[in-house]
């Protein structure tokens, strides 16, 4: 096993789960010490179980990303602790329930809701690491989705946004020499996936892929390593399919 993150600090968004529990475990397998940020209390303890037991070091942090004043006292306290972040995975996200399955019938507020947490909360916590981002020359994931190609939900329509934002991100933050890239899974097995798609929407989605496999958490955490080591050093502002050739027939469409 390579460890290309020996040394290295990795703040990872949605950790208590998922896609963000895969990020934090193959990350400290490569040598990285773990800055877990999540809602969910108990899934972060969790978590950091699993990685304290295998001898990695690991901070959690409850946070709601939809509130500004929690992600920038967050940050401060960040620097503060961590001068030189390494890696941010901006992973967090809602994906499941009324976002993927409303778009002409959601209030404002439901709106301005998903977009504070899918699009927006990505750009705000991204701002206020970088000064930690810049000490060490780092870089930022963003994960979207294959349902920002063609939107036909809110849920979409956030992760399109979000892969705008990874574009203006990676301009921006270029003067730190911070590179920031995206990520766009396609269906992944999640315990959050597999719960909340009913099985014959989830076979229908995967049906449509080009190649006959089974998406799991660890495909997607495999890509994100490669994109936050030095390997892609000369890689910015890309947003990189990961979904065995599903992207354009859309998601849920
Ligand atoms: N699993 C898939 O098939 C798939 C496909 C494409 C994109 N994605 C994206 O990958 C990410 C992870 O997906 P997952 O399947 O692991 O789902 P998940 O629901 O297990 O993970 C999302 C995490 O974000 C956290 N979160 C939600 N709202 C938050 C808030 N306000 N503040 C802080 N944390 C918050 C949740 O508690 C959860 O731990 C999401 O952004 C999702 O949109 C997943």
């Amino acid at each position: 096993m390579s460890q290309r993150f020996q040394g290295r600090t990795v703040l990872v968004t949605g950790g208590a789960a998922g896609l963000g529990r895969s990020f934090a475990e193959h990350f400290a397998a490569e040598g990285a010490q773990l800055l877990l940020l999540d809602i969910d209390r108990k899934g972060l303890d969790e978590t950091a179980a699993l990685l304290r037991a295998r001898g990695t070091m690991c901070a959690t942090y409850r946070v709601d990303l939809a509130v500004e004043a929690e992600i920038q006292a967050f940050a401060a306290q960040l620097i503060a602790e961590h001068p030189r972040l390494d890696v941010l995975v901006n992973n967090a996200g809602l994906a499941y329930g009324e976002i993927a399955t409303g778009f002409t019938d959601l209030s404002q507020e439901k709106w301005l809701r998903y977009f504070a947490i899918n699009s927006v909360a990505p750009v705000l916590l991204g701002q206020a690491v970088r000064p930690a981002l810049a000490a060490a020359k780092g870089n930022v994931i963003n994960i979207t989705s294959m349902a920002s190609y063609m939107p036909a939900t809110a849920y979409g329509v956030t992760k399109a946004t979000l892969a705008s934002m990874t574009y203006a991100m990676a301009t921006h933050f270029s003067a730190d020499g911070i590179r920031v890239n995206g990520i766009a899974p396609g269906i992944m097995e999640t315990p959050a996936s597999k719960d909340s798609l009913p099985a014959e929407t989830y076979a229908r989605v995967q049906g449509s892929q080009m190649l006959k496999l089974h998406g799991v958490a660890e495909d997607i955490a495999r890509l994100g390593l490669f994109l936050a080591s030095d390997d892609a050093r000369f890689i910015t502002s890309e947003i990189v399919n990961c979904d065995a050739g599903n992207r354009m027939r859309g998601w849920r469409a």
